[in-house]
């Protein structure tokens, strides 16, 4: 039987690293959303139309190389406001959810759109300032020039765009279970978001 979890939340709200201990610890797969858009984003950047990108897309395009950067998470955000882009993506995310394994989803839309029947739903926040910082030095690893103004700047940007877009906005379903991990140390957040997975499958 299926077990699906829906973890939204902001850029660099710690969703991602939620995600893979969550999936580690039940023994699910884990699929990265943001990756679908990263791909199409990146093709967009050199010159693909949105929608056809969006179309002929592969799980391999997921592990390629450069999508991590913030470029891309633009590209990203801009093709994620597209609606025939969201669609063309909707049939990969749905299968993955179905998966008999057990599944984590972590996107911005999972609980409303892609997953709203999800047996657990997440929304994982933090403040912009504190966001800003975590990505600041997740990209300083592989580029030691960037500045922290512009990754907050990024962020707020990008925020907006997700939220105010017209198409599945990012925001939290009436029913999800709300995360802040501002004042938390990753421990502490992935902790939190077990119990709250125990809770709904009985075992605690
Ligand atoms: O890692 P980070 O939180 O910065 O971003 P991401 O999850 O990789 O997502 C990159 C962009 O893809 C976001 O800014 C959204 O615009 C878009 N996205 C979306 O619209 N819906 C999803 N389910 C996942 C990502």
């Amino acid at each position: 039987m299926s077990f699906t979890i829906a973890i939204d939340g902001p850029a660099a709200a710690g969703k991602g690293t939620i995600s893979k201990a969550v999936a580690a610890h039940f023994g699910f797969g884990h699929l990265d959303t943001g990756l679908l858009y990263r791909a199409v984003g990146s093709r967009v950047l050199l010159g693909a139309e949105p929608a056809e990108a969006a179309r002929a897309l592969t799980a391999q395009d997921l592990s390629a190389d450069g999508l991590r950067t913030a470029e891309v998470a633009q590209a990203a955000s801009k093709v994620a406001a597209i609606p025939e882009v969201r669609q063309a993506l909707v049939d990969f995310q749905r299968a993955f959810a179905m998966r008999a394994a057990g599944a984590v989803l972590d996107g911005r839309d999972i609980g409303t759109v892609i997953c709203p029947d999800a047996d657990v739903k997440l929304f994982v926040t933090a403040s912009a300032e504190v966001r800003a910082m975590r990505r600041f030095k997740e990209l300083q690893e592989t580029d030691p020039s960037v500045a922290l103004q512009a990754v907050l700047a990024d962020v707020k940007e990008r925020d907006a765009r997700d939220m105010n877009r017209a198409d599945a906005p990012m925001k939290p379903a009436s029913d999800a279970v709300i995360i802040d991990t501002s004042d938390l140390g990753i421990d502490e957040a992935v902790a939190l978001a077990i119990l709250e997975i125990d809770k709904k499958r009985g075992t605690s």
